[in-house]
């Protein structure tokens, strides 16, 4: 598997499946979720409506993830996650139980895509945005649990390409930093 990194627009990408940055109630927001939805048409919704019906009336909870169609967009599948909220300084441990639950995330992201047999995945940097996880901290956390996946997770012959897309320079000059780093120690 090969980790890349993509300036742009999640919703374009040609691959396999897409991640989104959702949240537990799943039925959309703003950010890359409002993007997905906007983009992929209502057919993405009503899956989310009857996952939660189904299987999710709490809500799905945050590190977890559910697939669904990708109705209008060039994927396949929507993978939807839920970040967590980065915590206040002041919450001390929660730093720990979130940065896992952020891994977490991308842990169960990739299992279900291997588990739909996606070849080629695009990721965001969640919780990122509206839920304002630092972006080089996110970087460290996303690379991290990915690599690692890669090396023990058996993802190396299930997928080809796992691909990063970052909304912007700055972002995509953080995880190109990060990635560098992690790459050469
Ligand atoms: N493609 C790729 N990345 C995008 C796109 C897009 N079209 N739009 C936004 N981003 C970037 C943001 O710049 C940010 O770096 O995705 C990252 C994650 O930001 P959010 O979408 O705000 O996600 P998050 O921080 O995980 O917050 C989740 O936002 O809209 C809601 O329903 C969502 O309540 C949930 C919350």
């Amino acid at each position: 598997m090969e980790i890349t990194l993509t300036q742009g627009d999640i919703t374009e990408q040609q691959v396999d499946a897409i991640v989104n940055a959702a949240n537990s109630s799943l039925l959309g927001g703003g950010g890359v979720d409002g993007a997905i939805h906007r983009a992929g048409g209502p057919e993405i919704l009503a899956e989310c409506r009857a996952l939660r019906a189904a299987h999710y009336g709490k809500g799905l909870p945050t590190g977890q993830a559910v697939a669904t169609t990708a109705g209008r967009l060039p994927a396949r599948w929507v993978i939807h996650t839920v970040g967590p909220v980065h915590p206040d300084p002041r919450e001390g441990a929660e730093l720990a139980r979130r940065t896992e639950l952020l891994a977490s995330c991308y842990r169960e992201s990739l299992r279900i895509a291997t588990e739909l047999g996606a070849r080629s995945v695009a990721l965001p940097a969640v919780s990122t945005g509206v839920y304002g996880w630092p972006m080089e901290s996110a970087a460290r956390i996303a690379l991290a649990e990915v690599m690692e996946m890669g090396r023990t997770g058996g993802l190396d012959e299930a997928i080809d390409e796992a691909r990063f897309v970052l909304f912007g320079a700055d972002a995509y000059g953080v995880f190109e930093r990060v990635l560098q780093e992690l790459s050469h120690g």
